[in-house]
């Protein structure tokens, strides 16, 4: 794919998920390296030499990252008036001319984080995720073992800790989390038990372990603000949600280890009187197909040792079809052992909220 095509993909992408703000400003960006000469020139300079960079890391996000990361260091000017992510208020003329202005002027600036690939930890994934760790608790009554493959900053690690209200207003979860995700579940799901609506028993998390082929240190300031960097600007609930994520990893750190997927499921094993879930979130995609058998192989293996006092539970959200002929969709599916069923439980957006329980066993 070509630069502009590139660029006008990502555009559209960014429209689609709730940004107008960058599908404005990446297709002015397009536009102007359609148009050549003059316009394209800041554009052409300050991408030199990753022009190929593509695909879920492609260089539109690398290239909206860095100047983000810019704003929020406060080293982008007048810039900073129209990103919302630092009190600013979106414009689309008065945004644009800074956006170019920035460019034109520090291409070094801009070029420093143009060779990472973006990493972001989306706290609103735990909206499924957790719906899923309620079914799990529902059917087993046991206090769970979490573990997560692909953590990012391991955020999603402290979903039992966040705050949940459901589409009736219903508050689930930890009142008084700094994480609140409005409206994060629809239909008859686990978060009540039965038909009058009284909360559903919250599950007890007694482990977590994360890991990842690049953690992102969740205590830094480094690592706070490349999570912060990617989540575009004029996503306010994301960045609201992110902070407070942030702040309880701040009193709670959960390490997550720096290892493959594959690596991390091979220690693993049923532990008496607990269930251990595996779960993963927007992760699967980057792993190769061995690895990807490697891990359900193994989730195999160790099922076959589970037993009603020590389930597994295999908790996934990733972008997949439920049956071929289905467009992909967000998916929450649960596997769990002794027997592997496998159902699809609950659909939910790129970002995670809202999520949609449908329930029902694999055809
Ligand atoms: C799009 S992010 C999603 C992070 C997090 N699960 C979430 O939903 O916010 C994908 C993550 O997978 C990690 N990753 C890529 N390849 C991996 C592998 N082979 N094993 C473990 N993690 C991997 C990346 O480093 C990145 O942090």
């Amino acid at each position: 794919m070509d630069l502009e095509a590139a660029l006008r993909a990502q555009a559209q992408a960014c429209a689609a998920l709730g940004s107008p703000m960058y599908a404005d400003l990446l297709g002015r960006v397009a536009d102007a390296v359609a148009a050549g000469g003059r316009a394209a020139a800041p554009f052409t300079r300050v991408l030199a030499g990753y022009e190929d960079a593509s695909g879920p890391s492609g260089l539109a996000l690398r290239l909206a990252g860095s100047v983000h990361r810019l704003v929020l260091e406060r080293r982008a000017g007048a810039l900073a008036a129209y990103y919302p992510s630092v009190g600013g208020t979106w414009e689309p003329e008065g945004c644009w001319a800074a956006f170019v202005g920035l460019v034109a002027d520090e291409p070094d600036a801009v070029r420093e984080w143009l060779d990472r690939p973006p990493q972001t930890n989306e706290v609103g994934r735990s909206a499924a995720l957790t719906a899923g760790l309620l079914e799990v608790t529902r059917a087993t009554g046991l206090p769970v073992r979490l573990v997560e493959i692909g953590s990012s900053g391991g955020l999603n690690l402290l979903a039992d800790r966040f705050c949940y209200v459901d589409e009736h207003g219903r508050v689930h979860g930890d009142e008084a989390s700094p994480v609140r995700l409005d409206g994060a579940w629809t239909g008859p799901g686990p978060w009540t038990d039965g038909t009058d609506g009284r909360p559903a028993v919250w599950p007890t998390v007694v482990e977590r372990t994360g890991s990842d082929v690049r953690p992102v240190d969740v205590t830094t300031t480094a690592g706070r603000l490349a999570l912060t960097a990617y989540v575009w600007p004029d996503m306010t609930a994301r960045h609201e949600r992110l902070r407070g994520a942030l702040r309880l990893a701040a009193e709670t750190p959960v390490t997550v280890r720096t290892q493959g997927a594959g690596d991390l499921v091979d220690g693993l094993a049923p532990v008496e009187g607990t269930v251990t879930v595996l779960w993963h979130s927007v992760m699967w995609q980057y792993l190769d197909r061995d690895e990807q058998e490697r891990v359900l192989a193994r989730l195999d293996d160790v099922g076959a040792q589970a037993t009603p006092g020590a389930p597994l539970a295999h908790l996934s959200l990733e972008p997949r079809r439920r049956r071929r002929d289905d467009d992909h969709a967000f998916w929450l599916v649960l596997r769990t052992w002794p027997g592997g069923e496998t159902r699809f439980l609950a659909r939910s957006r790129g970002h995670g909220v809202p999520v949609d329980w449908v329930d029902g066993t694999a055809g």
